[in-house]
């Protein structure tokens, strides 16, 4: 026994110093337990941190674990630090699903705040069911799939899943800051500044080229939005929700897309896909341009209680832009200072690309990230250290509504 805990911890320690070696921003490996990345180090340091005793502890209950490791062949193997839950733990930790641990409902089912055994916290989905919702099935193998193929800082890390009998359920890091959406509509009794909302957009554009470019079999998200984008306690911003996600085309062999049925959420929704059935990453390029008139405007990308013409939000921005009126559509809660107009030109001008009708003239989103970088650069560089303030740092991103 004494014998196997020393061995443990040797390979931890020599794990350890290879991983340091070879960690970079993103990898494509499977989640393990035993590697947690400090909340500090999602500003970009290049570092993570060996959680031997939470594997341990993990192994502690192996017996009574009992995971459905289903027909997926891609799924991660049973390795040792992955995380396994039995119905009966999932119970415990969220006191049967009571209504004051839930933070959170979507399509897929509710979501609920839950701390395990050893103190983690993390968030757990847990798919309705409904008999009238047979996608949700698909939606959980998406997600899973996805979820067990990804890592990046600014995506929801996978702690694990179960599926037994009806219930399916699946178990991500709690982010604890809320949605981008309810910071844009102020629910947290603040606003966000628009340094605040363009690191947003970097992150998000940083997680989805990962998504389209750095890993094997590249994935569409599908479902890019607002309320899919969650904010830690720095408001660095993490995607989630994997419902949608779908593999991409496979273009060494020669595919240009994928012909599959229309998902996403109305408002986001590429025009070219929804007429074609024709799907590729420029896809998701839409759907972030629409992110982006969000983010400068505040408002939803449709406001039904809009006169028409203000209705469909990226219709009305872009037409403002294009006449040389883009100020007015800046979220009236933002500052009209010179960067802020600054910034909102040249994110607006960065929206009508992505917007584009026709995807061969959109940017990739690696090109996307590279000019939010450039537009964050500019604005740093015109501003001068007195009015600093409103391109602050993250302690200071929003702006309570009290003060
Ligand atoms: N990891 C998480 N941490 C904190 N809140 C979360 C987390 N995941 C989801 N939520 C909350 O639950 C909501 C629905 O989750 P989501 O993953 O988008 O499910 P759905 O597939 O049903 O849309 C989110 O909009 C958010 O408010
Ligand atoms: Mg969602």
């Amino acid at each position: 026994m004494i014998c196997i805990v020393l061995l443990k911890k040797s390979l931890a320690s020599v794990t350890k110093k290879i991983k340091n070696c070879i960690y970079i921003c993103f990898r494509t490996r499977r989640y393990k337990m035993d590697w947690i990345l400090k909340e500090e180090e999602q500003r970009g340091k290049i570092a993570a941190v060996s959680n031997a005793s939470r594997a341990g502890s993990q192994r502690g209950h192996g017996s009574k674990r009992g995971t459905s490791i289903s027909s997926y062949n891609i799924l991660p193997a049973k390795e040792p630090g992955s995380v396994e839950f039995t119905m009966e733990e999932i119970f415990r930790v969220t006191r049967n699903f009571s209504p004051s641990f839930k933070i959170g409902q979507g399509g897929f089912g509710a979501v609920y705040r839950a701390k395990l055994l050893d103190g983690t916290v993390v968030a757990v989905k847990r798919a309705k069911k409904s008999v009238y919702e047979k996608h949700l099935g698909v939606e959980f193998q998406s997600e899973i799939q996805t979820l067990s193929r990804v890592e990046h800082l600014n995506l929801v890390k996978f702690f694990g899943y179960l599926e037994q009998e009806d219930e399916r359920i699946i178990v991500v890091e709690y982010v604890p800051n809320g949605t981008l959406r309810e910071h844009l509509d102020c629910i947290h009794g603040s606003v966000l500044d628009l340094a605040a909302r363009l690191d947003i957009a970097i992150d998000v554009s940083h997680a989805i080229t990962y998504l389209h470019m750095y890993i094997d079999h590249p994935i569409i998200h599908r479902d890019i939005k607002s309320s899919n984008i969650l904010l830690t306690e720095n408001f660095r911003a993490k995607v989630a929700d994997f419902g949608f996600a779908r593999q991409a085309p496979d273009s060494d062999s020669g595919m240009t897309h994928v012909s599959t049925q229309v998902k996403g959420t109305a408002g986001y929704l590429d025009p070219e896909y929804l007429k074609t059935y024709q799907l590729t990453e420029k896809s998701d390029v839409y759907s972030f341009g629409v992110l982006l008139v969000e983010l400068v405007t505040g408002r939803r990308p449709i406001e039904p209680k809009f006169e028409l013409r203000e209705r469909i939000t990226a219709r009305w921005a872009m037409k403002r832009f294009i006449e040389g009126d883009a100020i007015s559509v800046l979220d009236p809660r933002l500052d009209q200072i010179a960067a802020n107009t600054l910034a909102l030109e040249k994110i607006l001008e960065l929206a009508l690309q992505c917007l584009a009708p026709r995807r061969q003239s959109r940017p990739t989103m690696k090109r996307c990230a590279e000019i939010l970088w450039s537009i964050r650069k500019d604005i740093r560089e015109q501003l001068s250290a007195s009015n600093f303030r409103s391109f602050s740092t993250s302690s200071q991103r929003s702006t309570s509504l009290k003060e």
